[in-house]
């Protein structure tokens, strides 16, 4: 059943006003904020979410497989994002692993946070919350606590019509996440690739595995990240805190 699509004034999130739905958000949803009075980014962190200016959005998707079957999900809205925008024709965005919508000359453009809930392997759901920079003040980018841009910068200066940029956001999603449903990840690689800043790039890699460094590689089928490590062999990475390294 298809739930709703709704757009409010203000909101403390839109994912966390999905998850208080439950059963009545259907198996698609889709919930839009002018302003969030506690938005949510990943770890923990905060996202600064002032009315008029970005987009705030969620979705709820049900999958029946459980999220045994969702690897590379996170991986596939940024694909999804970037189709939303080529379709608006707006050049010059691609992804840096694992979901980072980034401009290609630097700073972030869109924040993705993927929660999950539901069974392993039974019913499930997802909820995509997607944060996209329109345009950023002056006050906003020093708040940001990392390098940040907007669509306007990449579109000549002039922001998108926020309504189009949402619709073309919403077609994008409907399709994607049932083309994911079908053929998961494998479906969205080669558009990953397309995309893909880190490629061939000197990496800087930290996390459980401890720190290393190597040369972007691509991502798998099931979404994680190649490094070449300096001896030739490949490393498969699932997940870790990556950086370019400048030289
Ligand atoms: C990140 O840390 O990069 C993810 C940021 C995700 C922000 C979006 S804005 C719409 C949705 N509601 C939230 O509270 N967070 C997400």
């Amino acid at each position: 059943a298809l739930g709703a699509l709704e757009v409010h004034w203000e909101l403390d999130s839109t994912s966390s006003e999905l998850q208080r739905r439950g059963a009545a958000a259907g198996d698609f949803s889709v919930v839009l904020a002018e302003t969030q009075s506690a938005g949510r980014g990943r770890r923990g962190r905060e996202w600064l979410s002032p009315p008029g200016l970005n987009l705030y959005m969620s979705c709820l998707k049900r999958f029946d497989a459980g999220f045994a079957a969702l690897s590379g999900l996170s991986l596939a809205v940024g694909v999804i994002v970037l189709r939303a925008l080529e379709r608006l024709d707006i050049a010059g965005a691609g992804l840096k692993w694992p979901n980072d919508v980034l401009a290609a000359a630097g700073g972030k453009l869109c924040g993705i946070l993927v929660e999950l809930s539901g069974e392993y392997q039974g019913p499930c759901a997802a909820i995509i919350g997607i944060g996209l920079n329109l345009r950023l003040t002056a006050a906003l980018r020093a708040q940001a606590g990392q390098p940040a841009c907007d669509l306007a910068s990449l579109a000549g200066g002039v922001p998108p019509d926020r309504n189009r940029v949402a619709a073309a956001l919403i077609a994008a999603l409907v399709d994607g996440l049932r083309q994911f449903e079908h053929d998961g990840f494998a479906a969205f690689r080669a558009d990953y690739a397309r995309y893909d800043l880190l490629h061939g790039q000197p990496l800087q890699l930290s996390g459980a595995l401890g720190a290393f460094g190597g040369i972007g590689a691509g991502v798998d089928a099931q979404g994680a990240l190649q490094v070449r490590m300096a001896d030739g062999s490949v490393r498969r990475i699932d997940s870790a805190d990556v950086t370019v390294r400048r030289s």
